[in-house]
């Protein structure tokens, strides 16, 4: 049996992680040790059989005896701990989700239904750090791989509608606190059907630009709204998110020099829970008939769902309610854009805490352990 370290399994993708592992049976064969950042000394989860109490995170020299570390711990922790592993010898597989070590040259992203063979030469060729890509990234190579991998993106935009959970748990009940309160605003109004719209209205913008409105996470309300803007500001106009879109796109798929893709776009909180989706703009380098390009993308991966270009398809089948809990990355509005022959559109929407968070590690480990 292999011995592996987790760390961060209780946060919000860490359960994710561990529920997928169970529900796949991937603890069998495997001798988990559990670490804690707070709770040293506690008993191990119920659904580990048989696992030690848990072990100290910050103790690097019982991190440094596993060969293999899984951490959704978040960016702080792999800052702080990986660093000193490494300096102090430790030459482990280091497999985690957080953003810190995702652009270091020694480090793969990993997204191996994308990129398996990036990942297997670095295994062989002695890398050590795998890390999950960004949420958005990862969704949308998942649903487009079959237009990118095969060389035919020339640019794209990316302009995202990113949901509640990519901010994190307390984020999301935020979230649904907001809508309660709005709702309890105006329940009175809404019960009579024949109460004035305008004035419901009025009440509703009056909570929202309510003080007392709890919006301590994302900063400013985003039920019944949206902000544009996520994650760090990179002082040319571009938020980090943004910026990781063409970084990480262009290294997961390995395209560097004349190949690179030019991928740019903005990226929007809006108050959807899990999924993430995305409005693509794509300049192919080929003019091909869609049924073709809906061909290529519905055969890439299993997982990806091309939803036909319909309303009543799209409105049923392309939501984030649709996508939400599923490991399906639902591609659909795919059609010609009147630019020109070779600009499409397509719309992308898949759970942000599965392939956008805890499958692509998931499989990374199944991959390192095999
Ligand atoms: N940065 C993402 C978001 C989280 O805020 O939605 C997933 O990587």
């Amino acid at each position: 049996t292999q011995s592996v370290g987790f760390v961060g399994w209780r946060g919000m993708v860490g359960s994710v992680l561990m529920q997928r592992m169970q529900d796949e049976g991937d603890f069998a064969g495997l001798d988990p040790v559990f670490f804690s950042t707070s709770n040293a000394g506690g008993p191990a989860p119920a659904f580990a059989d048989g696992a030690g109490p848990l072990a100290d995170a910050y103790d690097t020299r019982t991190l440094a005896k596993l060969p293999i570390i899984v951490t959704a711990q978040g960016g702080g922790y792999t800052s702080d701990v990986h660093s000193r592993l490494r300096a102090a010898g430790w030459d482990g597989l280091w497999i985690d989700a957080a953003s810190t070590l995702r652009m270091e040259d020694d480090s793969i992203v990993v997204l191996d239904p994308v990129n398996r063979e990036a990942i297997d030469t670095g295994l062989a060729g002695g890398v050590r750090d795998f890390i999950g890509g960004n949420c958005t990234v990862s969704c949308m190579l998942m649903g487009l791989g079959g237009l990118f991998r095969n060389g035919l993106v020339q640019w794209g935009t990316s302009m995202t509608y990113q949901a509640a959970s990519g901010g994190g748990a307390r984020h999301m009940r935020e979230l649904l606190n907001q809508f309660g309160a709005l709702q309890g605003a105006v329940s009175s109004e809404l019960q009579n059907s024949s109460s004035a719209i305008l004035d419901i209205d009025r009440a509703v913008l009056a909570e929202q630009q309510n003080p007392q409105l709890d919006s301590s996470q994302f900063g400013v309300p985003l039920a019944g709204s949206l902000i544009p803007w996520i994650d760090a500001d990179m002082g040319n106009g571009q938020s980090k998110e943004e910026w990781k879109n063409g970084a990480e796109t262009n290294k997961i798929l390995g395209t560097t020099g004349a190949d690179r893709i030019l991928m740019d776009g903005l990226c929007i909180r809006i108050g959807a829970m899990r999924s993430h989706s995305q409005a693509l703009t794509l300049k192919l380098r080929e003019d091909l008939p869609v049924s073709e390009i809906e061909s290529l993308i519905g055969a890439d991966n299993q997982w990806v769902k091309v939803i036909p270009n319909t309303k009543e398809a799209s409105m049923h089948g392309l939501t984030p309610v649709a996508a939400s809990g599923t490991l399906d990355i639902r591609v659909g509005r795919i059609r010609k854009l009147e630019m020109g022959p070779k600009y499409i559109s397509a719309f992308t929407v898949g759970d942000q805490l599965l392939w956008g968070a805890a499958e692509p590690l998931r499989r990374m480990l199944n991959i390192a352990t095999g």
